[in-house]
């Protein structure tokens, strides 16, 4: 029988023990790939400027937090941080990571365009020499990457057009990475904002997911060799009927169960605009849910979700470094106990 070819040519072996190893037990990941832009916005919402020294100090910070490593097993950074150091000069970030066992990741996407002839619609831009960039991130000690699409819910939104547009990238993009040795990341991210209830929710990320999983397979990505970061279930941020953890948990796994094969090894969310608090709940909710098959990992990749409390923190002062790493591995910890659903109040409030 003729065996398969995928596109991870020689690097099989080594895209599935990342995989794995980001995934592992209790384990997900650390969204600080906030572009400058995007970090600005946050720093601008706690009124600390936006230059260099201020990115470094705060990604020092997250970084270097002890106990983390218990917790995350990667973190996804932007092209600056990639090739930063530590403000003293003496580390590189990403030696620092890797000593700690942490996989280190790149965002590798340049942008959203317009769809024209949509209602907003819009296609992540970066394909253009991408095979180039990710071998010079494997160089650098990158092993995984993240592309993120957007998708919105509304006024005949998603047309079928930015659904392809996005399946299609998301695997060409996917294809290009396991070719450099990257385990991609692919988010394929439907917004929260609307006023449609938990049900349209569900049946729109079925058919994204399904269109996502079918471009996976054209493309001959290794299943093995890649995580999915999806948003969970939720009613639109406006919708009036809320959800009960138990019901986003519900739902998002049976809309997984729907469209994901069992060979993926990891689905690691993202937190798309939750609370810090929700974002655990809903995590552990899917975590301790019985009667439904789950054969991969579900886990975290969160940027706000992992990060808000400490920003807080840091805000009031830039040199209490002690209570800004204290809280975001507080945080951490509280994530971890939700992927493994351990999470309870009295751990959240200690
Ligand atoms: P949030 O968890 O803040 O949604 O960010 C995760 C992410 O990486 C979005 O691309």
């Amino acid at each position: 029988m003729e065996s398969k070819t995928h596109a991870c040519g020689d690097f099989k072996a080594e895209l599935i023990k990342t995989a794995q190893e980001i995934c592992a037990a209790g384990k997900g990941i650390l969204a600080a790939d906030e572009s400058t832009g995007t970090i600005g916005k946050r720093f601008d919402g706690i009124g600390v400027e936006n230059n260099h020294a201020n990115r470094q100090a705060y990604r020092e910070l997250l970084f270097t937090a002890p106990g983390i490593d218990e917790h995350i097993s990667g973190v996804i950074m932007f092209d600056e941080t990639v090739r930063d150091t530590t403000a003293d000069g003496s580390k590189k970030f990403v030696d620092i990571l890797r000593g700690r066992g942490i996989h280190c990741g790149i965002k590798v996407e340049t942008g959203l365009v317009p769809i024209g002839g949509t209602d907003g619609e819009t296609a992540t831009q970066g394909l253009d020499g991408l095979g180039k960039r990710c071998a010079e991130y494997y160089a650098l000690g990158c092993r995984f990457a993240k592309w993120r699409a957007v998708l919105k819910i509304g006024n005949g939104c998603p047309t079928e057009a930015a659904v392809r547009e996005n399946a299609h990238s998301l695997a060409r993009y996917g294809s290009i990475c396991q070719q450099n040795g990257l385990v991609p990341i692919i988010e394929p991210e439907i917004l929260q904002d609307g006023e449609h209830d938990i049900e349209v929710c569900a049946a729109v990320s079925e058919r994204v997911f399904s269109a996502v999983m079918q471009e996976l397979f054209n493309q001959h990505l290794l299943i093995e060799g890649l995580l999915l970061k999806p948003n969970m279930v939720t009613p639109g941020a406006s919708c009036a009927k809320r959800a009960k953890p138990e019901e986003i948990g519900w739902y998002t796994v049976r809309t997984l169960g729907r469209s994901i094969v069992p060979a993926l090894p990891g689905v690691v969310f993202l937190s798309g605009g939750q609370s810090e608090e929700e974002a655990s709940l809903n995590l552990n909710a899917m975590n301790k849910l019985e009667g439904c098959p789950r054969p991969w990992r579900l886990t975290f990749s969160y940027g706000r979700a992992l990060q808000q409390s400490a920003l807080k923190i840091w805000s009031k002062d830039t040199k209490n470094i002690k209570d800004t790493q204290k809280i975001f591995n507080h945080r951490a910890k509280m994530c971890s106990l939700a992927s493994q659903g351990k999470w309870s109040k009295e751990l959240e409030s200690k």
